[in-house]
């Protein structure tokens, strides 16, 4: 089935072949800045391409910022920058049904076996969890009299947890009471109640792309449509390609991930996200805010959410500590504003509430302090290692190979030559022993086909080696489609 679905997919494009190759050459100084680069002419005889197609390759060099154009006199090396990073999809966005099926549940499984190189799921390095400290909270709450397993937890969630949470927000600039706060069984669970209590089946959410494949699924699951708005690989989600979507459609609802991306691991500044609450509240649309990775961002503090601008309830913030302390405890929460009353009744319908035991333990963990600590030890260590990871991937992986700047978390989104399909990637990986995650479980339509998420979290010079064997894989698939050209 996963093949088929590869197969859907349309074909690489030849100027972008001819900008890669340009682009590689100009990175290893073949050209010095300023220098003049070879003729349209020239490269149309050289590539036996059409002028066109020459053209659209330098302005996608100038896009890259590689390129300067001068009139009347040809195309002149810059100098490069920054290291090449993915690319904006160029599509116009359109409304449209979410196409993931059982892919991603497929995928993930297969990713499971703890003997794979772990680049695959987005679990942290275990290593940088507070682990003892979460297991002996489980053991001494787990035997006090009236530990919560004698009872159901009931929306809106212990008192406790909240309360932490809430002492947390105001230390980051976000005025939140824990009386506006329902605890969740995770951040996805928020995600999914905030669907619910906004939208209903048909009707389209606009969501950032690439987007945490988890909330696609839900979308899907509720019958809900998406427009996907595109994000620049740095600065995130594009408020002004928001906005025109926006006046073309009737979007109930739009997901963002302001504070922290997955797979990008952008995050915007604080002006952009004023200004997304602020266009949004002026046409009464709810913002969903995904903060489930803001904790992990490396440097600058922990940004402020978008929830943070918010002046009529209209955003509803949800995050969780399975990124940072413990994923297995199931712990997130949403302060959903003005559907606090309605997300509080969604969740008593579906489960009740969730286990009174893990808020307890999520609540003294919280108040207790370790918690800093562990999140300085994992940001330093993450901040590390995913530069570590994308330095070895440009090292290795064939020219035309672009790679995220992450600010926050441990994930890069890597950007591979046109033609290699990371579902087939993703199979020849895993009998290599390693796990990697196909970009097409981000998108709607499964659009990132030569894309790939990979999880630097457990980067060590030991891992180099595996990415050198990625390599090989890409570069044997480069060579069948394209009979050695890349
Ligand atoms: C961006 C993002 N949002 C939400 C989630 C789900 O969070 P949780 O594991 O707390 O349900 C994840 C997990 O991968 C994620 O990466």
């Amino acid at each position: 089935m996963i093949h088929g679905m590869a197969k859907q997919q349309g074909s690489g494009s030849r100027y972008r072949e001819i900008a890669d190759r340009l682009e590689q050459s100009l990175r290893s100084g073949a050209y010095k800045p300023g220098q003049r680069l070879p003729s349209v002419r020239i490269l149309c005889r050289n590539w036996q391409a059409s002028i066109t197609t020459v053209v659209t390759a330098y302005h996608l060099l100038e896009r890259r910022g590689l390129v300067e154009t001068r009139a009347q006199s040809g195309h002149y090396a810059l100098p490069p920058s920054s290291p090449p990073e993915p690319e904006m999809p160029p599509n116009r966005p359109t409304p449209t049904d979410v196409g993931l099926g059982q892919l991603a549940l497929r995928v993930m499984q297969g990713s499971l076996d703890s003997r794979l190189v772990p680049f695959g799921i987005a679990m942290p390095d275990p290593a940088l969890l507070p682990s003892d400290e979460i297991h002996r909270l489980l053991i001494s709450i787990g035997r006090e009299h009236a530990s919560g397993c004698e009872h159901y937890g009931v929306p809106p969630g212990s008192r406790d947890l909240r309360m932490a949470i809430a002492r947390r927000c105001g230390g980051f600039g976000c005025a939140i009471g824990p009386d506006q706060i329902v605890t969740t069984a995770g951040g996805l669970e928020a995600l999914t109640l905030a669907l619910r209590a906004t939208c209903h089946a048909g009707q389209t959410v606009a969501i950032e792309s690439p987007m945490y494949y988890g909330l696609l699924q839900s979308i899907e699951a509720l019958g809900l449509r998406v427009i996907e708005i595109p994000c620049h690989p740095r600065h995130g989600l594009s408020v002004e390609a928001l906005r025109e979507a926006l006046d073309e459609y009737e979007v109930s609802a739009v997901v963002s991930m302001s504070a922290g991306s997955n797979p990008l691991g952008t995050r915007a500044t604080d002006e952009a996200k004023r200004e997304l609450v602020g266009v949004l509240s002026d046409k009464g649309i709810p913002l969903i805010e995904d903060d489930v990775l803001g904790d992990l961002a490396h440097d600058q503090g922990r940004p402020r959410p978008a929830k943070a601008f918010d002046r009529d309830g209209s955003v509803l913030w949800c995050s969780s500590i399975s990124k940072s302390a413990a994923p297995g405890l199931r712990v997130g929460w949403i302060a959903a504003g003005r559907y606090q009353a309605a997300i509080e009744h969604l969740q008593f319908t579906n489960a009740v509430g969730p286990s009174p035991l893990t808020q307890e333990v999520a609540a003294r963990f919280l108040t207790g302090g370790g918690y800093d600590r562990c999140l300085r030890r994992a940001r330093r260590a993450y901040a590390e290692r995913t530069a570590a990871m994308a330095a070895a991937i440009l090292r290795t992986f064939p020219a035309g190979t672009r790679v995220s700047q992450p600010t926050v978390g441990f994930c890069l989104w890597v950007e591979m030559p046109n033609d290699v399909d990371a579902l087939d990637l993703y199979a020849a990986a895993l009998r290599s022993h390693i796990a990697i995650t196909p970009g097409q479980l981000f998108s709607a339509k499964l659009r990132y086909r030569h894309f790939i998420r990979l999880n630097a979290a457990q980067w060590s010079a030991a891992s180099q080696g595996a990415i050198v064997k990625l390599a090989g894989l890409v570069a044997a698939q480069c060579r069948r489609q394209h009979k050695g050209r890349c």
